[in-house]
């Protein structure tokens, strides 16, 4: 099936072989070249934040659910970076609620990558079936806005560099790796980060945080990368939201490729390892269950 063999193109699920380590630095060399830690990259985070805010501001004081508005602004992001420019409301809404409903049922099969047996029984196969429609509805998004793509981006980038050697289906890959693994994540981070501050512990938390910026970034502009060294409160309190809301646990699946010992503990070849138990260890964290362990 489609959705199985393509776990070995694009880059998060490539196997570690010289083509995915080839892969990674041109996409990364391209990120850089593009805007990676410049200002290209930063500005167009800054206007999608900006249409963000304003739709925030716009609900005024009525309860709603954000997943949607956060949605849009980090595809927005993405999007803009990959094919050059923003899609309109539809066309991103669309992007999203295949992206989400893919990522949702592909979550559901994480047990088949641990017990490939369960691959066997009816409703593996019901989703196996559901997750694939959702891929080929994401793929055909993801040809036509390569199709429609501007020259500053990093789609037309990639094609540059590659000239002859170009794979097509590699670089849809590598645009889906790029749209799956950055949206949802972000978007998840982003709802764990209001859910967190609106809560009993992080009233103080969202004032410090407030005082601090307030006293930093001038009011006609909002925070920058360049602040962020004046800013430890506000990076402290977004990795604390990273740690105890980790939205990817189990991380990408790797495999320690020999036998190996870390810290005292032998780990023998082909283990799937994953260390995220470590941020919520006593050792180091006095209430790793409590938001703010890591800020007060
Ligand atoms: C809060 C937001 C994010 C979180 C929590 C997150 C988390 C992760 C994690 C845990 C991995 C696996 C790392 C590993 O074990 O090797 C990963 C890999 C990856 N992420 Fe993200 N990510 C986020 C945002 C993004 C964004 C915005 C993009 C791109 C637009 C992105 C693209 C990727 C790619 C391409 C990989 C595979 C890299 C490789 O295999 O070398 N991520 N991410």
């Amino acid at each position: 099936m489609k959705v199985i063999v393509c776990w070995v193109i694009g880059i998060a699920h490539h196997r570690y072989d010289a083509k995915f380590c080839q892969q990674r630095k041109l996409s990364l060399s391209i990120l850089k070249e593009f805007g990676f830690g410049k200002d290209i990259m930063e500005e167009r985070i800054q206007a999608e934040v900006s249409v963000l805010l304003q739709q925030l501001r716009d609900v005024k004081a009525v309860a709603f659910y954000p997943d949607a508005v956060l949605m849009s602004c980090v595809l927005n992001v993405i999007t803009s970076i990959l094919f050059g420019h923003r899609m309109d409301d539809k066309a991103v809404a669309n992007l999203g609620s295949v992206t989400g409903n893919f990522v949702y049922n592909e979550g559901h099969l994480i047990p088949v990558d641990m017990f490939p047996l369960l691959r066997l029984l009816p409703k593996m196969r019901r989703i196996f079936a559901i997750t694939a429609a959702f891929h080929n509805q994401l793929f055909h998004i993801i040809r036509s806005s390569i199709e429609t793509s501007d020259e500053d981006s990093f789609v037309r980038y990639y094609m540059n560099r590659e000239r002859s050697n170009l794979d097509r289906e590699q670089l849809e890959f590598i645009v889906r790796d790029f749209v799956i693994a950055g949206s949802e994540t972000s978007t998840s981070t982003l709802q764990w980060a209001l859910v967190l501050l609106s809560g009993r512990d992080g009233q103080c938390v969202q004032e410090r945080m407030w005082k601090e910026i307030d006293s930093q970034v001038p009011r006609d502009r909002l925070p920058s990368l360049a602040d962020r060294l004046h800013l430890p409160f506000v990076e402290a309190t977004i990795l604390e939201v990273m740690r105890i809301r980790t939205v990817v646990p189990l991380s990408l699946p790797h495999w320690t490729s020999s036998d190996t010992t870390v810290g005292g503990y032998f780990i023998p070849a082909d283990t799937w390892a994953s260390n995220s138990a470590v941020l919520f260890l006593t050792t180091f964290f006095i209430f790793p269950l409590i938001f703010t362990s890591t800020v007060a």
